[in-house]
């Protein structure tokens, strides 16, 4: 395999110890399982439908779901969300990969997420609790928001937005990301969410990809106490974007912002006009219609638009929060991800509102003013579930256990993890600290691509740190090695799911067959996530990371060849190279490698200038932790960098094949 990200922290191997029987074979200095309290399990919604079913465990559940997986997914489609019409084939494989789900059916996401609600007692339960970074806050009950999101999306029609249009929306973590999203859902038009972190380059590249015609954003956004100016970024993305006809702007800060006649309008402006009526008519669409593109760092070039549609989306996402989060009607539940990414997109705007949860919504950074913001949080609104990344995990720790010990967190049952893989330190941190010892850690793995949890516990699995445990329900995994063989017990090959799932990513935008190439040609048949994984004797999965030149920084995905474009975009750079290197908090930080143009001569202040032009044209995300100033890079001889010869010299460690080195 080649490039694989090396973790120091994740164990190679796991003995089989038992926690609870006392077993000290092997003199481990960890035990293996740690199991969920009885009456989480007893009253868990999965141990409900276990029962319901008439199995006598959840390992014959699954064993049931994998051999009937239709009409497993069609049970949760039939309980879960409400259709306009019912579908006439559960799964549509005439044209494989370019699978079908629900084909048939008539479903609208929004009608699920808000207008079912409004018409029973939930009208008046609260949806969502959101705080600024400043302490204001905000409540909107399932009305209130059902009202709000009408408003706007008879405003997006009245700018002439029709179904099938793509919009892109730029916004800060306010409520009016969500509001817009769900809008855009009800008119039947895509959105395109750009992340707030994301700048000019990011964004310009992802309107023009989707030809958007209507872009929302905002005066600009809170983080660490300082703005970060949207709309100004916005308007340099779309100068040279003609396709740009609208900008809709909301005002959030307050802060001063130069409006183009004829093309920006403020937001509050239109929503005061009597056209932005409480009451909409739900686009019906069909369940193969597309909601929503997300872009994601591949392998090379352009960031690829992912297309997920109405139907078997939104039943992946309510079937495996229902489940994996198990989501009471008196939950408080929060999701401390950015709206923006695909984790705020299913389990923040679309998952909770569709079971009818009350739901936190954060807007800043976790240590702000102080690292214990979180935890005064949790314990302010009574947080029952809470689900995080790695790396604010690792960050929070960093401050020492006494600001959490200052709050009552009394309230939480469930915790979770995304992003990439946790390392068990931080695990049993997260665990014991903040868990208490009671509240399970659900690490879900799962990607833009799949749209929802693929390999995860649920409340009643035994546990191990830095292990996913297991695939979900109706998904079957695998780890394969190079020649398609499946791979013995802990040995490293490559992560495949072996079958479709409702909420798999349908296409990529306007490019089906890099589609089929990136992620159904490795192995004919099955999915390849680009994941280097591992199985344990007893099935468990150990995710080590990705295998291709897609680098996770705090969670988040990164192409290299985005950061090397954004680097040779500076007037000082000849050549680029970007690797990922672990980093203690971050799980993985970007280290380059830059070949100066004649004239320009290396020094901390040019390596600085690098940094920030990167942070500038794609984000403050993406800015590299070190610039290294080189005289030639390791090309193969067909002239591509040898980016896993550059990281391993990097950690000191052999250089492998170098035969199709440059001579
Ligand atoms: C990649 C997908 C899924 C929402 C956020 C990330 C890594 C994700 C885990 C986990 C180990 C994980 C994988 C995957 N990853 N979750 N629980 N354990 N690795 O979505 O940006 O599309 O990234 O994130 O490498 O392929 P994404």
């Amino acid at each position: 395999m080649t490039d694989q990200v090396t973790r120091s922290d994740a164990p190679a191997t796991v003995s089989k110890i038992a926690a609870v029987s006392g077993d000290k074979a092997g003199a481990a200095e960890e035990q293996t399982f740690y199991y969920p309290p009885n009456d989480l399990v007893e009253t868990s919604n999965i141990m409900a439908y276990v029962r319901e079913k008439g199995f006598d465990s959840y390992d014959e559940l699954y064993e049931w779901s994998i051999k009937n997986p239709q009409e497993f997914w069609a049970d949760m489609a039939r309980r879960l969300v409400d259709w306009y019409q019912p579908w006439d084939t559960i799964l549509d494989e005439s044209n494989a990969p370019f699978y079908k789900w629900f084909v048939g059916g008539k479903i609208n996401i929004a009608y699920n997420a808000l207008d079912r609600h409004v018409k029973t007692w939930r009208k008046n339960k609260v949806a969502l609790i959101w705080e600024s970074e400043q302490g204001e806050t905000k409540t909107f009950t399932y009305y209130q928001l059902w009202q709000q999101v009408n408003r706007w999306a008879n405003v997006l029609k009245a700018m002439g937005v029709k179904r099938g249009d793509r919009v892109t929306i730029y916004l800060p973590r306010i409520p009016e990301l969500p509001i817009a999203m769900l809008a855009c859902a009800k008119v039947g038009a895509m959105h395109s969410v750009v992340y707030g972190g994301f700048s000019v380059e990011a964004l310009h590249s992802r309107i023009q990809d989707a030809q958007s015609r209507l872009v929302i954003t905002a005066d600009g956004g809170w983080m660490n106490g300082k703005v970060v100016e949207l709309k100004k970024i916005t308007d340099e993305a779309i100068r040279t974007s003609p396709v740009v006809e609208t900008v809709l702007v909301v005002r959030r800060t307050g802060h001063e912002v130069t409006m183009q006649p004829g093309r920006d309008v403020w937001m509050h402006d239109l929503l005061a006009l009597p056209i932005a009526s409480p009451k909409f008519e739900t686009e019906v669409m069909d369940a193969e219609d597309p909601l929503y593109m997300l872009y994601t760092s591949g392998t090379t070039g352009a960031p690829k638009g992912l297309v997920h549609t109405q139907g078997g989306y939104q039943v992946g996402i309510a079937t495996t929060l229902h489940f994996v989060f198990d989501i009471k009607e008196d939950d408080v539940y929060w999701c401390a991800a950015d709206p923006g990414w695909v984790t705020g997109h299913s389990y923040i705007v679309y998952g909770p509102l569709i079971l009818g949860a009350t739901q936190v919504m954060y807007e800043g950074a976790p240590s702000y003013p102080y690292p214990n913001r979180w935890w005064s949080i949790v314990e302010k609104y009574g947080v029952t579930v809470l689900y995080t990344a790695p790396t604010a995990i690792r960050g929070l720790m960093r401050f020492g256990e006494a600001w959490p010990n200052r709050h009552d967190l009394s309230s939480l049952r469930l915790l979770g993890s995304v992003g990439e893989p946790i390392n068990p330190e931080a695990w049993r941190w997260y665990y014991r600290v903040i868990g208490k010892g009671r509240c399970p850690i659900m690490d879900t793995w799962w990607q833009t691509e799949t749209g929802m949890f693929m390999i995860t516990p649920n409340p009643t699995t035994p546990l191990k740190p830095g292990s996913g445990t297991k695939p979900f329900l109706g998904i079957e995994a695998d780890v394969l090695n190079e020649e398609g063989q499946p791979a013995g017990p802990d040995e490293d090959g490559l992560l495949v799911i072996k079958r479709p799932w409702p909420a798999m990513l349908r296409t990529i935008y306007g490019d089906p067959e890099r589609y089929v190439r990136q992620y159904w040609s490795r192995f004919p048949g099955l999915y390849t996530a680009g994941d280097a994984a591992r199985k344990d004797e007893d099935g468990y999965f150990w995710v080590i990371g990705r295998i291709d030149d897609v680098i996770k920084v705090s969670g988040y995905r990164l192409g290299t060849a985005e950061v090397e474009s954004a680097l040779v975009s500076h007037p000082a750079v000849a050549e680029a190279a970007a690797i990922g290197l672990p980093h203690e908090v971050k799980g993985n930080a970007i280290h380059t490698f830059v070949i100066l143009r004649q004239g320009y001569e290396a020094s901390e202040e040019l390596a600085e200038e690098l940094r920030q032009h990167v942070g500038k044209v794609l984000g403050p995300i993406a800015r590299p932790e070190a610039i290294n100033f080189v005289a030639s890079l390791p090309k193969t001889r067909s002239g591509k960098i040898m980016r896993r010869v550059l990281k391993a010299r990097a950690l000191g460690l052999p250089e492998g094949d170098l035969s199709t080195l440059e001579a």
